[in-house]
């Protein structure tokens, strides 16, 4: 999709179609109010009518309205003017681009982007709305031999700001938007991929030809290099599959050399068949997003370097599969980690942990400013949480608040769960320093506790997306996310260092 910002009144816009919003009780906005004056009264009449109403989300057609010269109206339900959030802005959002798609208009000049969201402005309206319209063009990789839709014929959208002097913010907000928006089709495209076709080496590859598009710096290790960190916890896991293991490692230098990075590390089990803990079959197939964590490390990485994000920012990605083998971990085994310490290994199919923890013993090395691992954890946090919130933990309070911030202004949300020392010991072994579960009871928070024994040395947070990477049923398909929460997050810390 092309995007373009211009200031021309909606009455001189020559396009396939206009896009204005119309609030419940019939109130025209002053976008659509000057179509209405130019058309002598006709969108008033067509309200009059009842063809429209302002509920939000509703959605009207019009065709060769008389004084205009557009070949279409649209004209967007907006609903009541005094609850206008975020939400209600996202779902006019989504109307519209499902409006448009079904019009077969070309092209659109969107007006709606100057509704007034509470607590929000031009730019977050902006960002938000080519966010939505990129997410509506996504399409998952080509395995279907037909397509089984004709594309929409939409190609271009302009966004219609009041004032020339909003226009250099408008045009940073659509950059930001296009650049969230490329980045989440990237994790949502990896996520997708089954695991026959993303396996470790291919993620690895795709993380090789990203850092050379976009000119990050790049280093795979294999299992030998691996072997060589002391990465016991990670290869223990590694070793029940036939596909060999991967570390990547990404480094975006935007900031100055002295600049204590911020690492990211993403889980990324290309396929969790829970090891000789077998899973029961019944929707096994989505554990092919087990490495959607890793794919939102990506897709973040390639949205601040579009952005040229002045940051240094460190991608770490731990990846292998989870199978059972003759080779595989038993419950029982015991093995070490990169950080010394023991762990006995009581269900194999809490694998994440055992990969996660080793990456996070390694990024103590960058020195870093902060941590965060993102990680499709435990089936827990989606009992806790559901689909709507991503479960956050950390040990420093600012950082949690950073995040939750981030979270709100890109609509991405989280939910802090507590690290409280009361829950570590349900962790105690008998024969090892630490067992690799912690029973029922708090299953999300004894995982995030499970990874801060080793996160000791830095500011840190866990994002458990185990209930937000993905959607399962009809609707079957990656969601790209926290890949806007992360870069929200990202360019907060950017401008606070300025
Ligand atoms: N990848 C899964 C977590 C998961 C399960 C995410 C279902 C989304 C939906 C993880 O590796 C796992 O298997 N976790 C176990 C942990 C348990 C054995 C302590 C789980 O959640 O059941
Ligand atoms: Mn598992
Ligand atoms: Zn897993």
């Amino acid at each position: 999709m092309e995007f373009s910002i211009k200031s021309t009144s909606p009455d001189k816009q020559r396009t396939a179609c206009i896009v204005v919003g119309v609030h419940e009780s019939r109130k025209l906005s002053p976008a659509a109010t000057q179509i209405d004056q130019q058309a002598d009264g006709y969108l008033t009449d067509i309200l009059r009518h009842g063809d429209m109403d302002g509920r939000l989300g509703s959605t009207c057609v019009l065709h060769k309205v008389p004084g205009t010269i557009c070949e279409r109206v649209l004209l967007v339900g907006l609903g009541r003017e005094r609850d206008m959030n975020e939400k209600s802005y996202l779902d006019a959002c989504h109307a519209t681009l499902k409006a448009l798609a079904a019009s077969g208009a070309t092209d659109a000049v969107i007006y709606t982007i100057q509704t007034s969201v509470k607590g929000r402005n031009l730019a977050w309206n902006i960002e938000q709305l080519v966010i939505a319209a990129e997410a509506s063009q996504y399409q998952p990789g080509k395995l279907k031999s037909k397509q089984d839709k004709s594309p929409s014929k939409l190609r271009k959208l302009t966004l219609g700001i009041g004032d020339r002097a909003q226009q250099a913010s408008a045009e940073t907000a659509m950059a930001q938007g296009l650049a969230i928006g490329a980045g989440m089709s990237l994790a949502k495209m990896l996520g997708d991929l089954p695991g026959n076709v993303c396996t470790p080496t291919y993620l690895a590859g795709q993380a090789q030809a990203l850092a050379k598009s976009h000119k990050l710096k790049c280093e795979v290790l294999d299992k030998k290099g691996i072997e060589k960190l002391g990465m016991g916890s990670f290869l223990s896991v590694a070793k029940g599959s036939r596909q060999p293991p991967k570390l990547v490692v990404l480094h975006h230098n935007g900031g100055k050399k002295s600049d204590k990075p911020v690492v990211l590390v993403g889980k990324g089990i290309t396929f969790d068949a829970g090891g000789i803990s077998l899973k029961p079959a019944a929707e096994m197939d989505e554990m092919k997003y087990d490495m959607c964590g890793a794919a939102s490390v990506l897709g973040t990485l390639r949205a601040i370097a579009e952005m040229k994000l002045p940051l240094n920012v460190i991608g770490v990605i731990p990846t292998c599969e989870n199978l059972p083998d003759g080779d595989a971990n038993k419950p029982g085994d015991i093995v070490t980690s990169m950080s010394g310490q023991t762990i006995e290994i009581l269900n194999t199919d809490a694998e994440g942990r055992l990969i996660l923890c080793d990456a996070l013993t390694y990024s103590e090395r960058f020195e870093p400013a902060a941590v965060i691992d993102i990680a499709t954890l435990t089936g827990a946090c989606v009992i806790a949480l559901g689909h709507h919130a991503t479960g956050m933990f950390s040990n420093h309070n600012g950082l949690a608040q950073e995040i939750e911030h981030a979270a709100t202004a890109s609509q991405d949300r989280v939910w802090r769960l507590p690290l409280w020392d009361d829950y570590q010991q349900q962790l105690d072994s008998n024969f090892a320093d630490i067992a690799n579960i912690g029973g029922r009871a708090g299953g999300s928070i004894t995982a995030a506790c499970f990874l801060s024994r080793f996160t000791k040395k830095y500011d840190w947070a866990h994002l458990d997306i185990a209930g937000t990477a993905w959607k399962s049923g009809k609707d079957k398909g990656s969601t790209g996310r926290p890949v806007p929460l992360l870069v929200h997050f990202l360019m907060n810390r950017a401008s606070r260092a300025k």
